[in-house]
């Protein structure tokens, strides 16, 4: 068996575990070991590729290992889990920056090869070019993305008159440059305005859409940089690439796609639409004047030992105030008490998917305790008190109302057919859509105000008193 066979074929294998590792992923339970299974895939990838004998030196490649493990071990013990959406942003820009300098390099070295070798087959030349423009629309996209989340870029969306006709024309001086490549890929300079049309196009998209949606935005980057890299697997004729990548691309797009669909969104609306530019609510007056019944940790108790069965439902505020222990402490001294207790998760609860999920798991609460909005929603009409922590626009009743409201139309957990709701949060501040939410001004809802950690360790100091 010659060596091309035998990488081959542990490219096979490496592809095999990546997928098994990805189906362990649609499951907390399967979830490490999935991850597992996909980083030996990829360890061996990476054994395999560099065992190659094309490698003339493994000097830069370990000083790339070393400075990448350096600033990624940086990276990953100072981020914030809040902040985890706009890392991952940045890594799938690097990823497709990386496609197209890979894509570049090999481009150059075919250039320079030419007079001794045959012309670069047509694969490689339109792979090169499919590289360079998706890898520059990724990069400077998730730059956009990552400066809107992490507050450097401004969060409305920047629309301007013939805005969609500025960036038609741009896709198409892009297309032309990667039409003379592919004629021509000695011409080396249009790979380069191709690169520069496909950076400003990246810019131009993402700078369109308000803050409000960059999640969904960067799960459509991830996979365009899945695209880029599996358009540089052509372009190096390297199968496992070209596997990765697609896996990449799609498993991106499937995300996107359950993101638009539990917030009720088209992606055309989502890219296209301007959403997320930060909503004028004048009407918080006429909602909650009068009307909000605010509570103490005590009385909270009070009603909580009496009940039978009760619901937590985290949402964002519950990630910013790091309030998961206490949760998980006050759910076990209920059930010591007989309380039934669970978790209501709606998908879009947080700011990535899955946040609460990860959370509530870094507790070790049973995953048999988390569930869906779909299987919840039935049994809060037999819900005592469902405590909603840091939670707004997932169960804002407005939402069941089909037009007139940013979240018009989303599924929502519906709380509000609870005997109690207590809302834990500092104020009447809006979520993330920016309206007003009548179930803080509703009958049987009583607000516990204050940050979510400092409320939680109240009531399961005084849930041990009482
Ligand atoms: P939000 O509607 O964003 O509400 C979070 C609430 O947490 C705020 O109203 C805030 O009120 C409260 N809060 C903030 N800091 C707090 C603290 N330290 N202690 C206690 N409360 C605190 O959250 P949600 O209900 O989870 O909804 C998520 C939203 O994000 C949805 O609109 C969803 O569409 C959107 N979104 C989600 C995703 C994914 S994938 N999860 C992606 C894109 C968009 P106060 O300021 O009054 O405390």
């Amino acid at each position: 068996m010659d060596s091309a066979t035998i990488s081959n074929l542990a490219y096979l294998v490496a592809a095999v575990l990546f997928i098994v590792g990805l189906k362990g992923l649609t499951h907390p339970r399967s979830a490490v070991r999935g991850n597992l299974l996909g980083a030996t895939g990829m360890l061996l990838a990476i054994v395999v590729t560099l065992l190659q004998q094309e490698i003339l030196g493994f000097e830069l490649i370990a000083g790339g290992v070393l400075l990448g493990s350096l600033i990624g071990a940086i990276l990953a013990l100072r981020i914030q889990m809040t902040a985890m959406p706009q890392l991952v942003g940045l890594f799938n820009g690097f990823g497709g920056a990386a496609s197209a300098l890979v894509a570049a390099a090999v481009l150059h070295q075919a250039v320079v090869a030419l007079s001794s070798t045959a012309a670069p087959s047509l694969q490689f030349r339109v792979a090169t070019a499919a590289s360079g423009l998706i890898g520059a629309v990724t990069f400077f996209g998730s730059i956009v993305a990552f400066g809107k989340l992490q507050g450097l870029v401004g969060d409305r969306p920047l629309r301007y008159p013939g805005e969609q006709v500025v960036k038609l024309l741009l896709l198409l001086a892009a297309l032309l440059c990667a039409a003379l490549i592919v004629r021509n890929p000695q011409q080396i300079s249009f790979y380069w305005y191709l690169v520069a049309a496909g950076s400003l196009l990246g810019v131009l998209l993402v700078i369109a859409i308000g803050g409000a949606d960059m999640p969904i935005v960067i799960a459509l980057l991830n996979s365009y940089s899945g695209l880029a890299a599996a358009a540089t697997g052509f372009v190096l004729s390297n199968n496992i690439l070209i596997i990765a990548g697609s896996l990449v691309g799609a498993s991106g797009i499937i995300l996107t796609r359950i993101m638009c669909k539990a917030m009720n969104r088209s992606l055309a609306n989502v890219l296209f639409g301007g959403f997320g530019a930060l909503v004028e609510d004048d009407q918080q007056d006429d909602v909650y004047a009068g009307k909000v019944t605010a509570t103490s940790a005590e009385e909270v108790v009070m009603i909580l030992k009496s009940a039978r069965r009760v619901v937590f439902v985290p949402g964002y505020g519950m990630a910013v105030a790091r309030a998961q222990t206490p949760v998980r402490l006050l759910s076990e001294l209920m059930e010591q008490d007989g309380i039934e207790v669970e978790f209501g998760i709606h998908p879009v609860a947080g700011r990535m998917p899955g946040h609460m999920n990860v959370l509530l798991a870094e507790e070790n609460i049973s995953y048999d305790k988390l569930r869906e909005m779909d299987q919840i929603n039935p049994a809060f009409a037999q819900t005592d008190v469902t405590i909603v922590l840091g939670a707004n626009d997932v169960v804002n009743p407005v939402a069941r109302e089909t037009s007139g409201n940013p979240i018009a139309g989303m599924p929502i957990l519906d709380v509000d057919k609870s005997r109690t709701v207590v809302v834990i949060k500092r104020s009447l501040g809006a979520g993330f859509a920016g309206i007003a939410n009548p179930l803080f001004a509703a009958d049987n809802t009583l607000m516990l105000f204050g940050d979510g950690k400092k409320m939680m360790d109240e009531l399961v100091a005084a849930y041990k008193e009482a």
